[in-house]
C-alpha cells in the first residue's frame, strides 16, 4: 500500500471504530473502549512497534518540528476527534454529562495503579498543588521543602502561602547533585518540616528523582509527601500503589496527550476523610439541605470537581489513555529514551556543549537540557523558532542558560538527525 494511502487507511479505521462507538445517543460518550488499534497497524511481525503508523495519528504539521513535549504534547487524531464529537452530542442534546468523567477516572486510575476513589480529575497540576497547599491547614512556621528544580505551578502555591500565613519555606539547591537529593533532605528535615513537594521528573534537566526512597522518609517522619508528576506521567510508567506517596499530582496536556486544561490529583485517605474540600458545590457534598444548613462532603476524590464541569476534555482524555495503553507505555517510554539517546549521543562530542542531565537509566528518559558554550539559551532557542520552526525549550530557571528537548513518539530519527545538525552547527559558528 501506497504511503498516502496507507496513512488514510490507518486514520480511517480508527474514526470508524470512533463512529461506531457514539453512534447512538445513549452510548453517546461513553465507549470509547471500542476505540483500539488493529495490531497490524502498530506492531510488526517481530513484535515491534512500527513507529512510522504511530506518526502519523497526530496531526503536526510536517514542518513544525516539536521537541517540547515538557511545555505541551499535541494530541493524536483520535483525542481531538472524540473531543470534538463530545461537544457537538453535549450540545445536540443539551447535557450535561457530570458522569462522563467516571469512566476517565477509572481509565486513569488503571494506568497509574490507584484506586479511582482516590483520584480526582482536575484542570491541570497547578491547580492540583493549590488545593493541596490551601487545604492542609498548615500553621505558621511550618515548614514546607521544595528543591531549586520546582516548576513556578508546583512552588508558587507554596511560596504564597509564605507570604499569606508566615509557613516557612525551605529550598534545596539541587543543580547538579541531584543524586544526593535523598541525603540533602535527610540533613535538614527538622520537627517543623510538614511537607516536602518534590518532582518526580525535574522540568528543568528531566531528572528522575528518587522520590520512593524520599517518600519513605517522609513517612518515617511523619511528613507529607507530594509528589508533581508532571513530567512523568506519560513519559515513564507511574505505579502509585507502589510508591504510596501522600498526594501524587500531574496535568495529562504533555507526555500523555490529553485534551489541554486536563489534570489528575491523588489523595491519601485520610485526608479524604478529614479534610473539607476547598470548594464546596454540587458534586462535592454526601448530603445538603439549605433551609437546614446541612452540608457534608462526600469523602470521595471525585468531590474536586465541583459545579458543571467541561466533560467533553474529560472524554479526550479517556481516549488519550487508550491510545497510550494499546502502544503499551513501556514501549512508549523506550521509544522516547532511544530518541533521546541518539540525540545525546551525537551531539556529546561535541567540546562546547555540556550535557546536564544524567545519561544513566534510572535518573533520566525522553528528555535531554545542555547548554552551548557562550550562547544565550533564549536567543537560540528563538532563533530556532524563527529560522526552522524547531522547538525547544529555554531553560532560565536557577539562572542555567540551558536547552531542553523532549522526545516524544511522533518524532523520528531523521528529525533527531536534523535537530543534532541544527544543534552543532549554532554550537561551532
Ligand atoms: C513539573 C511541572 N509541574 C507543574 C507544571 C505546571 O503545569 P500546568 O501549567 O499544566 O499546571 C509544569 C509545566 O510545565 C511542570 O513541568
Amino acid at each position: 500500500m501506497k504511503k498516502q494511502s496507507r496513512r488514510y487507511f490507518i486514520k480511517d479505521k480508527l474514526w470508524k471504530g470512533f463512529i461506531l462507538s457514539v453512534f447512538s445517543p445513549i452510548s453517546t460518550l461513553a465507549n470509547h473502549d471500542k476505540l483500539s488499534f488493529e495490531n497490524e497497524d502498530i506492531f510488526n511481525k517481530n513484535g515491534t512497534i512500527n513507529w512510522k503508523n504511530i506518526k502519523e495519528l497526530f496531526t503536526l504539521a510536517s514542518t513544525r518540528k516539536h521537541f517540547n513535549t515538557a511545555s505541551i504534547g499535541p494530541s493524536p487524531i483520535i483525542v481531538q476527534k472524540a473531543t470534538i464529537e463530545s461537544i457537538k452530542n453535549i450540545n445536540k442534546y443539551a447535557i450535561e454529562n457530570h458522569k462522563a468523567v467516571e469512566k476517565s477516572r477509572i481509565k486513569l486510575a488503571k494506568f497509574i495503579h490507584s484506586n479511582p476513589e482516590q483520584l480526582a480529575l482536575i484542570k491541570n497540576a497547578t491547580e492540583g498543588m493549590n488545593i493541596i497547599a490551601r487545604s492542609m491547614n498548615l500553621k505558621p512556621g511550618d515548614e514546607v521543602i521544595l528543591t531549586s528544580e520546582e516548576h513556578i505551578g508546583g512552588s508558587a502555591p507554596w511560596i504564597s502561602l509564605q507570604n499569606e500565613i508566615g509557613i516557612k519555606v525551605t529550598v534545596i539547591d539541587i543543580l547538579g547533585k541531584e543524586e544526593k537529593v535523598l541525603d540533602l533532605l535527610k540533613s535538614i528535615i527538622t520537627n517543623q518540616t510538614k511537607v516536602i513537594s518534590i518532582s518526580h521528573i525535574t522540568c528543568t534537566t528531566g531528572t528522575i528523582l528518587p522520590i520512593k526512597d524520599i517518600i519513605q522518609l517522609c513517612k518515617k517522619h511523619q511528613i507529607q509527601s507530594v509528589i508533581d508528576g508532571t513530567q512523568a506521567l506519560g513519559q515513564i510508567s507511574v505505579n502509585i500503589e507502589k510508591l504510596q506517596p501522600s498526594f501524587y499530582i500531574a496535568s495529562c496536556h504533555k507526555w500523555l496527550f490529553g485534551p489541554k486544561g486536563t489534570g489528575i490529583l491523588y489523595l491519601n485517605k485520610d485526608f479524604l476523610n478529614d479534610t473539607p474540600p476547598l470548594f464546596a458545590g454540587a458534586y462535592t457534598d454526601q448530603k445538603f439541605d439549605l433551609i437546614k444548613g446541612i452540608y457534608t462532603y462526600k469523602k470521595h476524590a471525585s468531590r474536586y470537581e465541583y459545579g458543571t464541569i467541561n466533560a467533553p476534555i474529560l472524554n479526550g482524555l479517556e481516549v488519550s489513555v487508550t491510545f497510550i495503553d494499546n502502544i503499551g507505555i513501556d514501549h512508549v517510554e523506550a521509544r522516547g529514551r532511544e530518541l533521546a539517546s541518539r540525540f545525546r549521543t551525537k551531539i556529546t562530542p561535541n567540546q562546547k556543549i555540556t550535557i546536564l542531565t544524567s545519561s544513566e537509566p534510572s535518573k533520566s528518559a525522553s528528555m535531554v537540557t545542555f547548554k552551548i558554550k557562550d550562547k544565550n539559551s533564549s536567543t537560540v532557542c528563538s532563533e530556532l523558532r524563527k529560522n526552522s520552526n524547531t522547538i525547544l525549550r529555554s531553560v532560565t530557571e536557577n539562572k542555567m542558560n540551558a536547552i531542553r528537548a523532549s522526545f516524544a513518539i511522533y518524532i523520528d530519527e531523521k528529525e533527531v538527525d536534523e535537530l543534532v545538525y541544527k544543534i552543532l552547527t549554532i554550537a561551532n559558528s
